[in-house]
């Protein structure tokens, strides 16, 4: 295939969210919905809509969608987007004439990022109740923004029950994926003898790992590339303080277990980096090592008054100092610090942070 901006995504992938919005993968622009998930017609049916169409047209066309801005412009900056990284992924199937047509007559699923359901245990200062059923109460009464349906869940695994072995990589997330019956049932279905897969869970690793169903799922899945990355924000202090509900020694309890019985897991912390944790976040580092983990970070963009790059510069300053030359995972926050900001916005955060807390205290406590 000699288009240079061709993407194989949206012949072999689907993302949708709990409220049934389709996309063709994560990076696609959240704003630009591919439409709602139907979920009495087939997957072929929902996958053939008018807007999935046009977008495979315009990439047989060899342009660049406007909902796939992220790519390019990652691309125009020298980073490896996501659409490099899966045409690659694909390259052997690129030239076949599956690729060919807008339409998709037998539809393939390579790439499954469904997050079927809101329901999650904590309330994250910097989530929102499209992810958190927990959270849809505070917003409420803070009168910030919600679509008034505090739940959101779809069951979809019996239409994709003829996909599911073919599917090379999963993307489990949420709400909680441990705790969606839908994401369990999905991999339930996996045939024992079905080839080698890639299976990416984000979680906030809270739930008590030993509790039947989920144990046998994560056995039956043990033979699988299975990259458990492990949402945790700061040490027991601040990640108790940002991720209200959590329990930090459940959490490290949960992480030995999965080390002794899962050996074969990749487990990485995937902390979610903003204004909260950002200041004391080498001695968290330095406090896990013994763990010895892979670590990812997760930058805060949205919403913005917890984005790094809006702290005071004092402290910006004062935070690349500690931090720069120490190790690559410190020097990625200090590059990201480099950027300007708004420091006014770091206050809003502040207050923010605070009537959130509020709230939470007076519904859960
Ligand atoms: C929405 S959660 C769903 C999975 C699971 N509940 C968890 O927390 O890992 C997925 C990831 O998004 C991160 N996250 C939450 N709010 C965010 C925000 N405003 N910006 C960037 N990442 C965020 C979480 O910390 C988590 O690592
Ligand atoms: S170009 Fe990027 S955003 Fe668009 S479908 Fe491909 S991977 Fe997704
Ligand atoms: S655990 Fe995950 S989904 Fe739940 S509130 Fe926190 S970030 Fe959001």
């Amino acid at each position: 295939m000699n288009q240079n901006n061709f993407c194989a995504l949206p012949w072999v992938s689907i993302h949708t969210w709990a409220n049934g919005n389709m996309f063709p993968c994560c990076k696609s622009d959240p704003m630009i919905s591919f439409g709602k998930l139907d979920t009495s017609k087939s997957y072929k049916d929902n996958i053939n809509n008018k807007s999935f169409i046009n977008l495979r047209q315009e990439f047989l066309e060899n342009r660049q969608p406007k909902s796939c801005w992220k790519c390019f412009e990652e691309e125009s900056k020298g980073i490896r987007s996501m659409r490099i990284d899966q045409n690659n992924y694909y390259k052997e199937y690129l030239e076949s004439d599956y690729f060919k047509n807008n339409y998709i007559q037998k539809p393939k699923i390579f790439y499954l990022d469904m997050r079927s359901s809101n329901k999650c245990n904590l309330c994250c200062v910097m989530c929102s109740p499209e992810f958190s059923h927990k959270i849809y109460d505070i917003y409420r009464n803070l009168d910030m923004y919600t679509d008034n349906i505090q739940f959101k869940s779809f069951s979809y695994y019996e239409q994709l029950q003829p996909y599911v072995n073919e599917i090379k990589t999963f993307y489990l997330a949420g709400g909680e994926p441990f705790l969606d019956e839908n994401i369990l049932n999905i991999l339930d279905m996996l045939d024992e003898n079905s080839e080698i897969k890639t299976i990416i869970f984000t979680t906030n690793c809270t739930i008590d790992l030993n509790k039947s169903k989920l144990f046998d799922i994560l056995k039956k899945i043990e033979k699988h590339n299975v990259n458990l990355r492990i949402s945790l924000d700061g040490n027991k202090e601040y990640n108790e303080k940002i991720r209200l509900g959590s329990d930090y020694d459940q959490i490290i309890k949960n992480i030995l277990f999965l080390k002794e019985n899962f050996p074969n897991f990749d487990l990485v912390i995937n902390p979610t980096i903003g204004t909260l944790n950002v200041e004391h976040f080498n001695l968290f580092y330095n406090e896990l090592l013994y763990l010895n983990l892979k670590w990812d970070l997760n930058f805060i963009q949205f919403p913005d008054y917890f984005n790094i790059i809006n702290l005071p510069q004092d402290l910006k300053d004062s935070i690349i100092n500690k931090f720069k030359n120490q190790n690559p995972i410190l020097d990625q926050i200090v590059y990201f610090l480099q950027s300007n900001g708004n420091p006014l916005k770091y206050n809003e955060g502040l207050e923010f942070y605070n009537k959130f807390y509020k709230e939470y205290v007076e519904i859960y406590k």
